[in-house]
């Protein structure tokens, strides 16, 4: 075993044991994982570390680094001992208390933003997007990635984001905050949507970072019943594993990520059934719903659009060629 906690290791020698160390373990992406974990602990960028394989790192960051490695060979996801992931060119904060953001959301972004242009086009208005008029609502939003990238490409757009889950909120919030957007996102505890229907609206608990929450009873909520808003897009990447499949997620994920951010149900798509109807009740006529999609939802989603309520149903694929983005717009029936 070549690792090392000497305290005269070069950089060149530390990158070499960590890809060791790594590959050993069987750790997908062993080099880049080393790399990434050796810029962590040095604070240093890539370049840095190429132009310097000779420098000697010192015994504090040679035994944070073998730390860390032994934690991601032990099944911890990368991004948790980084403590960040990259979404939309940005850097987002994530901990265990929201899911990872993934490549595949940005499919999400892709559809809601041609599709909003499309709208613009048929209504022959510029489809240049500033988000003007435009009331957004991100279910489920995580580390808020979604509801942030969406305030980054429509800076006049009105927007909400949503969550089950306090402690997710609060990492949302903090990234909004770290891009200066925490006055345009409006983030809400809720389930699904009742945070906007007549009942939910008495529940709803706003996330401040830098106050206490007050308990439902006592507090001024940002949205009341008269006040609630139909939105023009709606979006979503809700839980859509099924429980059913635990056993088949690499440990990273099934360990270590929040299960009501992974689960759906049993099966997996659960979620879908309550939201797209109550997608139908709180969006405009002509809005647009953009749903991700588990890797198996397709054929128990679909049928949910073909009611009156819908039109202009259509399935993106993903890089993969996974069906990964549903989307449709509302009716004025
Ligand atoms: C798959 S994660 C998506 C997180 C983020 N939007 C993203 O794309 O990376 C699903 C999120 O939905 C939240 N969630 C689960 N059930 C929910 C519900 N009934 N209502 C609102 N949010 C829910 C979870 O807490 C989690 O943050």
């Amino acid at each position: 075993m070549p690792e090392s906690n000497s305290n005269s290791l070069d950089v060149r020698t530390a990158l070499k044991q960590g890809i060791h160390l790594l590959r050993e373990a069987h750790v997908p992406s062993y080099t880049l994982t080393a790399e990434l974990l050796l810029l962590h602990v040095t604070r240093r960028d890539r370049t840095w570390l190429y132009a310097h394989p000779e420098e000697i790192l010192d015994s504090e960051i040679i035994a944070s680094y073998f730390s860390l490695l032994r934690r991601r060979a032990a099944g911890e996801p990368t991004q948790h001992l980084t403590g960040k992931q990259e979404f939309w060119g940005l850097e987002f904060e994530v901990t265990p208390d929201v899911l990872i953001p993934r490549p595949e959301t940005e499919h999400l972004i892709e559809v809601a933003l041609d599709r909003l242009a499309v709208r613009e086009l048929r209504a022959a208005r510029d489809p240049k997007l500033t988000g003007e008029g435009l009331t957004i609502v991100d279910i489920g939003t995580g580390s808020g990635c979604i509801a942030i990238a969406l305030a980054q490409e429509l800076p006049n757009a009105k927007i909400y984001a949503t969550d089950i889950s306090t402690a997710a909120l609060v990492i949302a919030q903090r990234n909004a905050t770290r891009r200066g957007f925490s006055d345009r996102i409006n983030f809400l505890e809720s389930d699904l949507l009742a945070a906007f229907s007549d009942v939910g609206a008495r529940y709803i608990v706003p996330v401040l970072t830098s106050q206490p929450s007050p308990g439902p009873s006592s507090h001024q909520s940002p949205v009341t019943n008269h006040q609630s808003p139909l939105f023009d897009l709606i979006i979503s990447n809700p839980p859509y594993i099924g429980r059913k499949e635990t056993s088949t997620l690499p440990i990273e994920v099934r360990d270590h990520e929040p299960p009501s951010a992974l689960y759906g149900g049993e099966e997996g798509y659960e979620l879908y059934g309550p939201l797209i109807p109550e997608a139908a009740r709180h969006l405009n006529p002509g809005g647009l719903l953009v749903l991700e999609l588990g890797h198996n939802s397709l054929p128990a989603v679909r049928p949910l659009l073909e009611t009156p309520e819908w039109t202009k149903v259509h399935v993106t694929n993903d890089l993969a060629g996974i069906s990964r983005v549903l989307s449709a717009e509302r009716t004025s029936l």
